[in-house]
């Protein structure tokens, strides 16, 4: 891989048009400067939150959300799953704690997400103990996206509408949605969310966007939506991404992809694995068995692959800013290390270290090669 110091980085950002950017950074108090304020002029800079912070509240997070980062997505908290586990049960508490966040520091604030595979309650797709019917679905769907869309009408920003539908061979996703709606069920969900707040971004929102099975589908895709006019807005590319894959060249193919079709592109849940990998995928139905060499990390980064997490960072920001025009928002899925759903996945309780800040919220080179490198150059 290309080894990129702080040096070229710098370099390569004086020759953008970017110096309102630097001197407005500059400008800001010291203290509350963050990565929000180095990236003002190209997007914006987000981070999900999860459902213990909601919850628990954590003061140094909350404090360090604030200053770094000008967008929000829950991590959990908005999916099916939790927030109407059964028909017609609504659990509001985090959702509404997370929407006055958002809203008390006129953060741009996702929803994540109305339609998803995965995170559903186990009767979704259940009706006196048989599968439902298409109408059947139809009602529930209609009512989850009206209810939940209209409820916060006016302060999210942007809905992750459906998430995930395509499968890594470039077709359909065979989920339930799919088998008892047909591809419908999609620019059905689309068109629900329009109506219930005409004003939110609608996003479909998926993983191995760089995959050119799913880029080739997810451009007819688009393609056809635009000439039939169903609401679709910009695509979430998640951004999952490991040390040395994906290669960026294809990701940047896909950026270019979707930018031709003409819609714009919000990268929605970066983050880097620097764990050895068994599968590419980030499908949460993914598991794999845990041993002590797939988790050489446990006791701390060392410095060689902490250079190379940097390096990836800056790699991926060089690209991001090549493509400002089309990019809207560049989210982290979270904040620091602990909390990372990489931990997790694929293998239960490992150390993985993909964020910008560390496990006791200290920023990390890659923090400080993107924020200072922006600023001084
Ligand atoms: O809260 C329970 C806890 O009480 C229990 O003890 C524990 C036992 O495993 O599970 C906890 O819930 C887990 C939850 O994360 C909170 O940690 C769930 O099992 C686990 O499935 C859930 O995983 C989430 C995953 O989506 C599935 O919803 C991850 O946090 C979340 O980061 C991940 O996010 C997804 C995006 O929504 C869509 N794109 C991919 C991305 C990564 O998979």
């Amino acid at each position: 891989m290309r080894h990129i110091t702080r040096r070229s980085f710098n370099k390569f950002l004086t020759v953008l048009p970017l110096a309102a950017m630097r001197a407005k950074a500059i400008d800001v108090a010291a203290s509350r400067v963050g990565l929000k304020d180095a990236f003002a002029d190209c997007f914006r800079i987000g981070t999900a939150i999860s459902s213990p912070t909601l919850r628990d509240g954590n003061e140094p997070l909350l404090d360090l959300i604030r200053r770094e980062f000008n967008a929000v997505t829950p991590e959990n908290c908005m999916k099916w799953a939790r927030i109407q586990p059964a028909e017609d049960r609504w659990n509001w508490t985090l959702a509404d704690r997370y929407v006055d966040f958002a809203e008390q520091n006129r953060m741009y604030t996702v929803g994540h997400n109305l339609i998803w595979h995965s995170q559903v309650p186990p009767d979704l797709f259940v009706s006196n103990g048989e599968r439902v019917t298409s109408e059947q679905l139809k009602v529930r769907m209609d009512r989850h996206i009206q209810t939940l869309v209209d409820r916060y009408k006016g302060r999210i920003h942007a809905w992750d509408v459906v998430n995930e539908a395509i499968d890594d061979a470039g077709g359909w996703r065979r989920s339930n949605w799919f088998e008892i709606l047909g591809p419908e069920f999609m620019e059905r969900a689309f068109r629900l969310a329009r109506d219930s707040d005409p004003r939110a971004t609608l996003l479909y929102n998926d993983y191995n966007e760089h995959n050119p099975g799913k880029r080739k589908f997810l451009n007819e895709l688009l393609r056809d939506y635009r000439k039939r006019s169903v609401p679709i807005d910009a695509v979430g590319f998640q951004g999952h991404v490991a040390l040395s894959s994906p290669d960026l060249s294809a990701y940047e193919r896909s950026i270019e992809a979707v930018a031709r079709e003409g819609f714009k592109i919000h990268i929605s849940e970066l983050d880097v694995d620097v764990l050895p990998r068994a599968t590419a995928s980030a499908d949460v139905d993914r598991k794999e068995a845990y041993s002590t060499s797939l988790d050489p990390y446990a006791n701390g980064l060392p410095g060689s692959v902490q250079q190379q997490l940097t390096d990836r960072y800056i790699a991926l920001f060089e690209m991001f800013v090549k493509h400002r025009a089309v990019i809207e928002r560049v989210t982290f899925w979270g904040t620091y290390d602990g909390e990372s759903w990489k931990n997790d996945f694929p293998i239960h309780g490992r150390t993985n270290h993909p964020l910008l800040f560390d496990r006791n919220l200290n920023p990390k080179p890659a923090y400080r090669a993107l924020s200072s490198g922006m600023r001084r150059s």
